[in-house]
């Protein structure tokens, strides 16, 4: 079982929601030293000092939600990899579906800040995923194959094992339609195979490759006991502790 060799990754994404103090509050609730799965809280920016120091001395690792990929200068109301990497942050979400959607964000420049977020020594965690039309139309596998394909676009063996990929169907996010275990399972696996195709399959087998689209308590067991699916992001459920614990009990802590 291939599946034993990697990481299993449970990461909330914040989105645009917590408060400083909404945010300390939550901290405390999520606090847990936990082993045997890797535990990620990506926060918005203003919150990531407060999460680094809520979370010091429990396994619980920070994570920020975009990054930019030059290393500084004219661009106002960016973030560097340096930055994120200086304050505390250890993972970085890269081309989330809302990004693509309403920040212009391209295959090109998650491609840049995927590999920035790899040279600051950040783990980046790259979305890919299909829209409903898309779907529809048949297209998942090429619109999936050409996402992670130009978002690993010149990277060698090494950083590509060091990239999460999380793949989320754009359908599914924030809309309490979950792809069910079987759809979720088939995409992360020609996710696996596309990066086996163009690399090895002892690299594919390295890299892990989350689930995220309305992960929730109830359904988290049945996705990630998926062959593929090494974890998810979960949105809306990881701002409940009780949710998120489920969910993390569920990945097999
Ligand atoms: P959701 O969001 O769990 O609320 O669907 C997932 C995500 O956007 O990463």
């Amino acid at each position: 079982m291939n599946k034993n060799l990697r990481k299993t990754v449970i990461a909330g994404n914040w989105k645009m929601n917590k408060t400083r103090r909404e945010a300390e509050e939550l901290i405390k609730q999520l606090r847990t030293n936990n082993t045997k799965v890797n535990i990620v809280v990506c926060v918005p920016y203003t919150n990531l000092q407060t999460a680094v120091e809520g979370f010091k001395g429990c396994s619980v690792k920070v994570g920020a939600q975009n990054v930019h990929f030059e290393k500084s200068g004219a661009f106002t109301g960016e973030i560097s990899a340096d930055m994120l990497k200086e304050i505390g942050a250890e993972y970085v979400i890269i081309g989330h579906s809302e990004r693509r959607q309403y920040f212009g964000e391209t295959d090109e420049t998650v491609n840049k800040r995927t590999k920035a977020a790899l040279d600051a020594g950040l783990i980046p965690i790259m979305c890919v995923g299909e829209l409903l039309d898309e779907r529809e139309a048949g297209i998942t596998e090429e619109v999936v194959s050409r996402q992670t394909k130009l978002g690993l676009a010149g990277f060698t063996a090494d950083e590509v094992k060091k990239t999460i990929i999380a793949y989320e169907p754009v359908w599914a996010i924030g809309t309490g339609r979950t792809a069910t275990a079987e759809q979720a399972g088939d995409a992360c696996g020609l996710i696996r195979g596309v990066i086996a195709k163009l690399y090895s399959k002892e690299v594919a087998d390295a890299v892990t490759i989350q689930y995220g689209g309305s992960m929730n308590a109830n359904n988290a067991a049945e996705l990630l006991a998926q062959e593929d699916v090494d974890g998810g992001l979960i949105g809306g459920a990881s701002l409940s502790a009780e949710d998120f614990g489920i969910i993390i009990k569920a990945a097999g802590a």
